[in-house]
């Protein structure tokens, strides 16, 4: 257990807060505020007890500096309206122009720093820029769940130099995700798709020793259905996928758990909305044909395991969900979690956008504002920017 900002007088202090404002753009406006929403209720906190708020996030992924498309201005907008109050924006997040600013930033104020990852030091953890950082307030508050998994210093560095606690959100996140560990209910049934099998390898490792069922979709089935011996077609695949996927196989093979692979696809003649498509059997996708969504049959194959299970876990579309005749598997998976009896549990940014394009964000137990953050969580590795805080 980690401290919380329940657990430190705030009133008066110069509060950091870390958050994970990654959130998408699109003409100059976010696109999605689900990131920014749920850290709402740190920041109401700090104000109503009297803390000077210093909101410090990264947006996208800048190399070498400043650029103007990833500032952090429509994130302040959106913010501000959000707060009903003007947000102080800042063009920077360390130096002497900084620091005068912020001195006349009242208690219950709001400032919103510059992209962290504007400087070289972020990323690299310097211990110099984390000084810097830290010359800015008196407290260090992380709330930015999705980023916990990176060791920065504006994430990890930081606390080094400041009393740091935890927020709602990220204190929240925590409690949620470690019921799927903690003595879970039976039958626990965890559904994984999207691209990458590496990304998803440890969290397979770890959940075939403690699900009973694990159902695979998206473009990382293919990696299965290769190493099975199947002729995928012009199906997307990892380059190291096959081995890594053989050998999830091969420990599935020897444990309790039940790995599931599609037995159809909804495969299509090219990766465009209007190419030719039809269902078929896995082993008969035309030649040079691609499979882009799970077929009817697995969908109702893995809707069948959603609905008996006591706790399910979900990470990853089952298809290219964004071309409407591509979006049956991962609707009818985000149907049946929303449907579901079962403690349902959600994660990672495609997974979250497919639930919000289907309106069903809500229904489930809990989505998590991690995606990265949250697999490795559940693959029980210690996530950085939650070490580095004050144990309770
Ligand atoms: C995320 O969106 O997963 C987090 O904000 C982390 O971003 P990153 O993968 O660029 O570190």
């Amino acid at each position: 257990m980690k401290k919380s900002v329940r657990d430190i007088d705030v009133k008066g202090k110069r509060t950091l807060v870390r958050v994970d404002f990654n959130v998408p753009l699109s003409g100059g406006r976010v696109v999605d505020d689900t990131r920014i929403r749920a850290a709402l209720a740190t920041i109401e906190y700090l104000r109503d007890n009297g803390a000077r708020v210093i909101l410090i996030s990264h947006l996208g992924r800048p190399e070498g500096g400043p650029d103007d498309s990833l500032r952090m201005d429509p994130v302040a907008a959106r913010l501000s309206e959000l707060l009903g109050e003007k947000v102080m924006k800042l063009d920077d997040c360390v130096g002497a122009a900084v620091e005068e600013r912020l001195a006349e930033l009242p208690a219950g104020g709001v400032a919103l720093l510059e992209n962290s990852r504007f400087h070289a030091g972020e990323k690299q953890n310097d211990a110099d820029f984390a000084a810097a950082l830290a010359r800015l307030a008196d407290i260090f508050v992380n709330d930015a769940f999705g980023t916990a998994h990176r060791a920065h210093a504006s994430t990890a560095g930081v606390a080094a130099y400041l009393p740091a606690v935890a927020g709602f959100l990220v204190e929240n996140e925590l409690r949620q995700l470690s019921r799927l560990l903690d003595d879970p209910e039976h039958p626990f049934v965890t559904v994984l798709g999207g691209v990458k099998v590496s990304d998803k390898i440890g969290v397979i490792d770890r959940f075939l020793d403690v699900v009973d069922a694990i159902l695979i979709g998206g473009a990382m089935c293919f990696g299965f259905l290769k190493a099975q011996g199947i002729d995928i077609g012009a199906s997307k695949v990892e380059e190291e996928a096959v081995g890594t996927a053989a050998a999830a196989l091969e420990k599935a093979a020897d444990s309790s758990c039940r790995l599931l692979l599609p037995t159809d696809l909804i495969a299509a003649a090219g990766f465009s909305p209007n190419a030719d498509n039809k269902a078929v059997t896995v082993d008969r996708i035309p030649r040079g044909w691609m499979g882009l969504d799970i077929g009817p049959l697995t969908a109702s194959t893995y809707v069948d395991e959603i609905e008996k299970a006591k706790t399910v876990f979900w990470n990853g579309p089952m298809g290219a969900f964004e071309m409407k005749p591509f979006e049956m598997g991962t609707r009818a998976i985000a149907e049946a979690m929303a449907s579901a009896s079962a403690l349902t549990v959600s994660g990672g940014g495609d997974t979250v956008a497919a639930l919000n394009q289907f309106g069903l964000g809500g229904r489930l137990d809990h989505v998590s504002t991690g995606g990265g953050a949250a697999m490795e969580f559940l693959e029980g590795r210690e996530l950085p920017g939650i070490a580095a805080l004050l144990d309770a």
